[in-house]
């Protein structure tokens, strides 16, 4: 059995050491804020913070979890505010909205190393989380919307 912290509460699935982590946040543990796309690593949907790095648990096996801080979009923020999700709002990012729990935890990612990225490092770190509808243009609007927040806050 592995266990480990999942939005900072101790999990301990009773998933097989191979199950893929995405199946056993949505299954076992009942979160599906975590979208399921490609499961090969390939579109970014299922992204996660694992101890703080953004993971594609589509191809992350349970086994290698243990001890690990796993955060999925639920986890994000106490009141579902952070800044991503509030200019997500604000600039009504989503389509469909299947990607975007992969998009917002890939540009929490980002943030939290590089709190002000410039153009290029948006498109270079959202590059692997793909939107079917094609809203990329407020995904950068929104991240870029965010970061300035953010450093406003600092300031
Ligand atoms: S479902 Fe994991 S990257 Fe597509
Ligand atoms: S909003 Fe529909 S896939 Fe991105």
């Amino acid at each position: 059995m592995t266990t480990f912290q999942l939005n900072g509460r101790t999990v301990s699935p009773d998933s097989p050491g191979d199950a893929p982590l995405l199946w056993v946040i949505r299954d076992d543990i009942g979160l599906t804020g975590t979208k399921f796309g490609c499961g090969i690593a390939a579109c970014g949907a299922c992204t996660v913070h694992v101890n703080g790095k953004a993971v594609r648990s589509c191809v992350t096996p349970l086994s290698t979890m243990a001890g690990a801080q796993v955060t999925t979009i639920e986890g994000l923020d106490p009141k579902d505010a952070h800044p991503l999700q509030t200019a997500w709002i604000e600039l009504q990012v989503p389509q469909c909205g299947y990607c975007q729990s992969g998009q917002i935890m890939q540009a929490a990612a980002l943030l939290k190393t590089n709190p002000a990225p410039s153009d290029a490092q948006i498109d270079s770190a959202m590059n692997g989380n793909l939107c079917r509808c094609m809203a990329y243009v407020r995904i950068k609007q929104a991240i870029k919307l965010a970061a300035a927040r953010m450093q406003g806050a600092k300031a």
